[in-house]
């Protein structure tokens, strides 16, 4: 909200000085709303300039207010690019109309298909892990996110909002490959299994399951990462206390999400949002996500030099389509609500 304050008279001006200049509207700027809030962002912006000589005004604000806002301005809207996080919070966007397609060969080269729409795409990734409480779990008893649900582990789960894009996006992937039915069994024997009523973010759940307030929880993979590469003692300590599973390796995969962009149908710097929309899939922008943000790179030539990623190894990711768990999300908010995972 902050950075939002600072910069709307800014986008005011930019608004008047878009309109003026249509006549000979060059592409020496570019305007950019983002969801995503990472300080470490900044770095590839520059560089981005740099490479370019575009100038980069970016509007940060919550996801919703940044659509409405896209919304509100219509056709006389500044923004040529959204930024945000979460495949369902882009085929929003999407559904609402605010992209235009991308026809792009260099994107559709580097990005694999699965991580594509035809209007937005996905440039990094971050996995839904299981954590557990060394000292209480076995590794053995959390292999799949069905496992969270089994009785065994009464009164030892942990987990952010039911209502949260992250786990509407699992329980998406969850509809997609075991159907509704089984995805609301699981939800239910989850709530079952509860610690507590959902609070807090997953860095929460992580340092609850090291304090021994919960066994298990599931958490984004930066999150994990990010406590890793932490200097921090009481950081240190607690991934001391956890281990890190990656779920479903013998079924599914490991469930991933998505930050991804698409250039909004009005773009008034179409020319330049396509360009930047290639940068975010170049090997420098790709390094960008993995070593400042703990994110693996969508394009999957790209070499990176991350501790915290090597120290979690590989594993094997679902390749679900981005497009299923966005079109599943609405479904699985239903089923949760069923469920009573509020
Ligand atoms: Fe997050």
């Amino acid at each position: 909200m902050q950075h939002m304050a600072r910069l709307l008279p800014r986008l005011a001006t930019l608004t008047v000085i878009a309109l003026a200049c249509q006549a000979h509207a060059d592409d020496k700027v570019l305007n950019i709303y983002s969801a995503r809030h990472y300080q470490t962002d900044d770095a590839f912006y520059a560089d981005f300039t740099k490479q370019t000589g575009i100038r980069i005004n970016r509007l940060d604000g919550k996801e919703d207010e940044l659509l409405e806002r896209i919304k509100n301005e219509g056709a006389r809207s500044p923004a040529d690019i959204l930024i945000t996080v979460d495949a369902a919070r882009l085929a929003i966007a999407d559904e609402a109309g605010l992209f235009q397609p991308i026809q792009s060969k260099v994107l559709a080269q580097r990005i694999p298909a699965h991580l594509r729409a035809p209007n937005w795409i996905a440039f990094s990734t971050r996995a839904r892990v299981i954590v557990y409480n060394k000292a209480n779990v076995k590794a053995e008893w959390v292999q799949t996110y069905g496992d969270l649900a089994h009785p065994r582990l009464k009164g030892q789960v942990c987990v952010r909002s039911g209502s949260h894009p992250y786990n509407l996006s699992l329980g998406a992937a969850f509809i997609a490959h075991d159907g509704e039915q089984q995805a609301e069994a699981w939800a239910r024997g989850l709530v079952q299994n509860f610690a507590r009523a959902p609070k807090g973010g997953d860095t929460d759940q992580i340092k609850a399951v090291a304090a021994g307030e919960c066994g298990v929880a599931i958490s984004n993979s930066y999150y994990l990462a990010r406590l890793m590469r932490s200097t921090k003692p009481e950081d240190q300590k607690v991934m001391d206390a956890v281990g890190i599973v990656w779920p479903n390796q013998a079924t599914w995969g490991t469930h991933i999400n998505v930050s991804g962009a698409g250039i909004i149908k009005t773009a008034p710097n179409r020319e330049a949002a396509l360009k930047f929309m290639e940068y975010l899939a170049s090997d420098k922008a790709q390094a960008y996500f993995a070593d400042g943000n703990n994110e693996w790179p969508a394009v999957p030539s790209v070499k990176i030099d991350n501790p915290a990623l090597k120290a979690m190894g590989a594993f094997r990711a679902d390749t679900l389509p981005v497009t299923q768990l966005a079109r599943n999300a609405a479904r699985a908010q239903k089923v949760f609500d069923r469920a009573g995972w509020r």
